[in-house]
């Protein structure tokens, strides 16, 4: 993609590197994909809010099989660097005890939200957790865990777009940009 179509957001400039059409079909097929591994087995889908809800409504219509949708939300990130601390706020009347559960994130970086939700998850007697991401970061991960199924591999560098956000901001844009130097014009 070219280097024209930087966008702005925040006080950050960023550049393309995942088309939307590329975004599509990765998708579509990781869709089909999870679909046959847990058809008949009424997964419950956990996306992890904000940043998956883009990547869940598209793979959720791409796996189409008869399943539950759940959100919770953490939060592991202010800016572009990890804070370190970690909030989870769960719906008040769910039960993961017996259940096939497909974990659903936008990003897997340090692996510090995937390990700790693996844990959640089997001390609340899951049958068993699959994980999928949209992009993993294998260079920055730090814990002992690694998604059983991502759509893209990338480098270390922070991005936006297709949900993911830089401060809340970004998160509409339909391709996904990685942080790049300002434009001298
Ligand atoms: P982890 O716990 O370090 O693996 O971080 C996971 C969370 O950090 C993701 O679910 C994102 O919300 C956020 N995150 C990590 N890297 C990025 C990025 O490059 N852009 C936007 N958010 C990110
Ligand atoms: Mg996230």
């Amino acid at each position: 993609m070219q280097d024209e179509n930087l966008v702005e957001v925040g006080n950050l400039w960023f550049k393309p590197i995942i088309s939307e059409e590329v975004i599509k079909d990765k998708v579509n097929e990781m869709g089909i994909l999870l679909g046959k591994e847990l058809n008949g087995k009424n997964p419950i889908l956990i996306g992890v809010l904000n940043g998956c809800f883009i990547f869940m409504a598209d793979l959720v219509r791409a796996m189409n099989i008869p399943c539950e949708i759940a959100f919770l939300r953490m939060k592991s990130y202010e800016g572009t660097v990890s804070s370190g601390k970690m909030d989870v706020v769960l719906p008040p009347d769910i039960s993961f005890e017996g259940r096939t559960v497909l974990l659903v994130e936008d990003i897997v970086d340090s692996g510090k939200t995937l390990a700790y939700l693996y844990d959640m998850l089997y001390e609340a007697k899951v049958l068993s957790v699959t994980s999928v991401a949209l992009l993993y970061k294998p260079l920055a991960i730090k814990y002992p865990i690694q998604p059983d199924h991502h759509c893209f591999s990338i480098t270390n560098e922070f991005v936006i777009g297709y949900g993911l956000d830089y401060n809340e901001q970004g998160r509409q844009l339909s391709h996904l940009y990685q942080l790049t130097e300002k434009p001298t014009i």
